[in-house]
């Protein structure tokens, strides 16, 4: 219930932005925290499709304008395929899409039809340059530092980068003028001083207006055109032609645009009037349902869609709006609106199968749990210790498969140990030190390493230019370029990358945090729900709650989600098991 209420505002965020993101190619406005939604665009392709013509599998294939790629759930750039978390595509005019790797579209903007990073480069008339400061912006071809220079001149003839004379200097054709003491009357002229009398009307101002809405009081609602009424007191009465409106107080009745005393009436006489939908009709005589008018019959008094019919009426069922009649005893509606008979067949989503006693539903398909693995609805014969990566199955006891976030490895092809193999997101990283990943919650970015940059967040900064607090980027000012990250803080890591010895023979903390804030530098947790844990030994033990957890710095640890579940291990890893329907039972099926 708590985790429910608390998550609400994130979900709420995750769809109001999720569109601006599921383009492909698209420019990407810098400085939008991408990392709350970014994990549905882990393994997000649909089911069956037609590829070029051909069926293909979507659990092992993407299709992009008919060409098949391998590898489910990734973008296309034109015919290409490619990994928003790897790669970027930008596309110019009707150009084809143009990709540029390991930077990923989450986090880059386009250049032209190259991808750059803009927190550590800047795009000045499609070169890209390595940013030297942190605010830097384009002025013509070259970078400028607006806080100490003035870009001036224009595009035609040319502009040049000042150094600003006074923060109270600007720009006037392409020199500068201090606007405390001088105007500037046109570009191509030397700057005047400011009692000339062509400064007084270059500061001229106007007023825009708005004539297309009358001004209302507070509380007053427009009604037509040009006037307004009190919605609590009064009725507007609006012609429908003329869209001229009335107001009128509630003992008149209003019939198409004209106030009256008595009941609307028409050829016939008065008569009662209800809406259904656009019409107007007599309920004594008619009855609505969904928009449509139909005669009404004595008794039948509910509707099933556009159809009315009688709680007493005997072999009619109404599933999904649809009513069925002549239904033999027995039958039910399935959640999903089918009309079935629950001792004979079973509805999967969508389709209705034989029920053979012990199936169970996987996807639209039916399963035998006895011998088969349903993994994201689709099934596979159970062989060995088998788990569920995305929608495929693997032997998790033969140690050669690695699964990241619902994406299969095989080592052995790699020729790699299981213990040094680690994810970021749904990639399996390479050996060595020669990638970075970067991790918020619920996004984890993989990076070219680069001396100097420290990971921020999802994102990589060079760190002579931005410092970092708890993810949070914020500008180096140039006359302090000392690092503000002393203390190494703890690490975020996948529960699959945590070290078996760490996560089953030392005791850690289990627990949902509730609650963040900062004391000194130091960063207290409060934690729910919390609990130690000795997986070696099966021993676990409810901690008290709520439970005060410190971690000594807050600028470099990571930033934490009140709400979401986290395991604490003493070597300095945590990791967020939120994904995980059962922390504990996912702890302890790695021990
Ligand atoms: C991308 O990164 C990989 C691994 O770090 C590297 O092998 C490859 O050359 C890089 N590609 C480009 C275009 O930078
Ligand atoms: C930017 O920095 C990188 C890494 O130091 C370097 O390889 C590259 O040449 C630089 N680019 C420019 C345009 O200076
Ligand atoms: C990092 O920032 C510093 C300071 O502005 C700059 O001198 C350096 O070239 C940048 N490095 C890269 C690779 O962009
Ligand atoms: C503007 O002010 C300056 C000095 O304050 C004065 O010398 C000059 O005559 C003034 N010019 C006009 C047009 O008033
Ligand atoms: C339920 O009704 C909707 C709207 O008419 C329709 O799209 C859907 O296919 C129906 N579902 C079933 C199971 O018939
Ligand atoms: C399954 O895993 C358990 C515990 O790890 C092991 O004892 C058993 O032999 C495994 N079964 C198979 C068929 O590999
Ligand atoms: C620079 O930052 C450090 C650490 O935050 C601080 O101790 C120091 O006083 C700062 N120096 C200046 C000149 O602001
Ligand atoms: C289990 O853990 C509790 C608390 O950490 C400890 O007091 C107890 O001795 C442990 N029991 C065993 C059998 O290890």
């Amino acid at each position: 219930m708590e985790r429910n209420t608390m998550n609400t505002p994130l979900r709420m965020f995750v769809l109001l932005t999720l569109p601006c993101y599921s383009a492909h190619g698209q420019f990407n406005p810098f400085g939008i925290p991408v990392s709350v939604h970014a994990g549905k665009f882990y393994g997000m392709s649909p089911r069956d499709h037609i590829c070029g013509g051909v069926n293909y599998r979507s659990l092992d294939f993407t299709c992009c304008e008919g060409v098949r790629h391998k590898g489910a759930g990734l973008s296309c750039c034109g015919k290409r395929a490619f990994s928003l978390t790897q790669a970027s595509c930008c596309t110019y005019s009707l150009e084809p899409g143009q990709l540029t790797l390991n930077v990923s579209q989450l986090v880059s903007d386009c250049c032209g039809l190259r991808a750059y990073d803009p927190l550590n480069q800047l795009c000045c008339d499609s070169r890209i340059l390595n940013r030297t400061q942190p605010h830097a912006k384009c002025c013509g071809k070259e970078p400028y530092d607006e806080d100490n220079q003035l870009c001036c001149g224009n595009i035609i003839e040319g502009r040049k980068v000042l150094a600003k004379m006074s923060s109270h200097h600007r720009c006037c054709g392409d020199h500068q003028f201090n606007q405390q003491s001088h105007c500037c009357c046109s570009e191509t002229l030397s700057p005047e001083p400011l009692n000339a009398s062509c400064c007084a009307s270059s500061s001229s101002n106007y007023r825009g207006n708005d004539a297309s809405s009358p001004n209302c009081m507070p509380g007053e609602r427009p009604c037509g055109r040009g006037a307004c009424f009190n919605p609590t007191t009064e009725g507007c009465c609006e012609n429908p032609t003329s869209l001229q409106g009335k107001r009128y107080l509630r003992h008149q009745t209003c019939c198409e645009g004209i106030l009256s005393r008595n009941p609307c009436k028409t050829a016939q006489g008065p008569y009662n009037v209800a809406s259904c939908g656009s019409q107007v009709y007599n309920p004594d005589i008619n009855i609505c349902c969904a928009g449509q008018i139909s005669h009404r019959v004595l008794g039948k008094n509910l509707c099933c869609g556009k159809t009315p019919y009688a709680v007493e009426d005997r072999r009619v069922l109404c599933c999904n709006q649809t009513l069925h009649r002549g239904v033999e005893a027995g039958h039910q509606c399935s959640p999903g609106g089918h009309l079935y008979l629950p001792s004979r067949e079973i509805v999967c989503e969508s389709r209705v199968h034989l029920n053979n006693p012990g199936k169970h539903c996987c996807g639209e398909e039916t399963y035998n749990p006895q011998d088969e693995i349903c993994c994201n609805g689709h099934k596979h014969r159970r062989l060995g210790n088998m788990s569920c990566c995305g929608g495929k199955a693997y032997d998790t006891s033969s140690g050669q498969m690695k699964c990241c976030a619902g994406t299969l490895y095989d080592l052995q092809v790699q020729g790699r140990l299981t213990e040094d193999a680690q994810c970021c997101g749904n990639i399996l990283m390479e050996a060595g030190s020669t990638q970075t990943c970067c991790s918020a919650p619920g996004l984890d970015l993989l990076y070219p390493t680069q001396s100097g940059f420290t990971c921020c967040g999802h994102r990589y900064p060079n760190s002579s230019l931005w410092s970092c607090c708890a993810g949070v980027l914020h500008p180096r000012s140039e006359r302090n370029t000392t690092s503000m990250n002393m203390i190494p803080g703890p690490r975020l890591l996948p529960l699959g990358d945590l070290k078996t010895e760490d996560l089953c023979y030392t005791e850690v903390l289990l627990g949902t945090v509730e609650s963040v804030s900062m004391k000194m530098n130091e960063r207290s947790i409060v934690m729910v729900n919390a609990m130690s844990l000795l997986a070696s030994r099966g021993n676990v033990s409810t901690l008290p709650s709520p439970l005060y957890h410190t971690l000594p710095d807050h600028c470099s640890s990571p930033e934490l989600v009140p709400g979401n579940t986290y395991i604490w291990v003493k070597t300095g890893f945590i990791s967020d098991l939120s994904d995980h329907s059962s922390p504990l039972h996912s702890i302890l099926s790695r021990c």
